[in-house]
C-alpha cells in the first residue's frame, strides 16, 4: 500500500467560487499570431474556450457567467475582422438555445442589439425567451459599451420625466438591470484595463489578471482565479 503515493489532484475544485463572474476575453489574436496563423484564427478557438469555461464555471457553482464578447469599440477594426467575429456570433447564436436548454443556462445579450441584422435580433430575442426559466444565467456583451450603457440609461431617465436619479434608478436601467454586478472580473491577454467593460458594475468587483491570451485559458487558470478570490477579504468600505 505505502508503495502507491496518493496523488493530489493536481487542480481540486476550489471551495469558495463567485456567484457571479465576467470574463474580458482577450488575447486571441495575439494567440493566432504567435503560431504563425491569421487573427480570425485565434477568435475561432476563443469560441470553444469560452464553450469549456462556461462549462466548467456552472460546474464549479457559479451561478452567472458574463462575457465581454463585442465592444462598442471594436467596430473600428478591420472589416475582414469584425465580419468575421459577427459570423461566429451568428453561428453560435444559432446552435445556443439548444445547448443552454440542454445545460439549464438562461442566455442574455447585453449591448445595444439594434445595430446588428434583423435575422440576428431574432435568434437572441428567441434564445433569451425560451430560455428564461433556466437555472443558469449567461449574459453574452456584444455591441456593449460602458459609457454608451449609461448614457442610454440616464437618457430613458430623462424621457421618464426623472430631473434627478439615485444610483437605484441608474442600476435598474442599464443593460445589467436583471444581472448584478459580478463579484470577480478575469481579464486574460496581460491588459490591465477594463477597456469599457461594466464600470459601473465593477465599483466593488474583485479582479484577476492573467497574462495567458484567452484561446489558452483552461480549467488550471479558472481555478487559480477562484483561489485568489476565495483568498481575499472583501470589505465593501467597511472594515
Ligand atoms: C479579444 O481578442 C476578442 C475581441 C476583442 C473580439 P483580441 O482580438 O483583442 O486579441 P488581441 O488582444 O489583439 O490579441
Ligand atoms: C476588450 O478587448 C473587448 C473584448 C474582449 C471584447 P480589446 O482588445 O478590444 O481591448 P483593448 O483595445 O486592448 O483595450
Ligand atoms: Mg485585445
Amino acid at each position: 500500500m505505502g508503495f502507491f503515493k496518493k496523488h493530489k489532484l493536481s487542480h481540486s475544485v476550489p471551495d469558495v467560487v463567485p456567484g457571479h463572474v465576467a470574463f474580458i476575453m482577450d488575447g486571441n489574436g495575439r494567440w493566432a499570431k504567435k503560431r504563425g496563423l491569421p487573427r480570425t484564427a485565434g477568435h475561432s478557438k476563443g469560441v470553444k474556450t469560452f464553450e469549456e469555461v462556461i462549462e466548467l464555471c456552472f460546474n464549479t457553482g457559479v451561478d452567472t457567467v458574463t462575457v465581454y464578447a463585442f465592444s462598442t469599440e471594436n467596430w473600428k477594426r478591420p472589416k475582414t475582422e469584425v465580419d468575421f467575429i459577427l459570423k461566429l456570433l451568428d453561428e453560435y447564436l444559432t446552435i445556443s438555445t439548444e445547448k443552454c436548454l440542454k445545460k439549464g443556462i438562461r442566455m442574455r445579450i447585453i449591448g445595444d442589439r439594434s445595430i446588428f441584422p434583423e435575422k440576428m435580433i431574432e435568434k437572441m430575442n428567441d434564445s433569451e425567451q425560451r430560455t428564461a426559466h433556466l437555472r443558469y444565467n449567461l449574459n453574452v456583451a456584444v455591441n456593449y459599451g460602458s459609457r454608451a450603457e449609461i448614457c442610454t440609461a440616464v437618457n430613458k431617465l430623462i424621457a421618464e420625466g426623472k430631473t434627478q436619479v439615485t444610483e437605484e434608478d441608474i442600476s435598474a436601467h442599464l443593460y445589467t438591470a436583471e444581472v448584478g454586478d459580478p463579484d470577480l472580473i478575469v481579464r486574460t491577454g496581460g491588459e490591465l484595463r477594463l477597456s469599457n467593460f461594466l464600470m459601473w458594475q465593477a465599483a466593488y468587483s474583485e479582479f484577476y489578471f492573467t497574462e495567458t491570451f484567452w484561446p489558452d485559458f483552461g480549467k488550471k487558470d479558472l481555478y487559480k482565479a477562484f483561489e485568489k478570490y476565495a483568498s481575499t477579504h472583501r470589505r465593501f468600505g467597511g472594515l
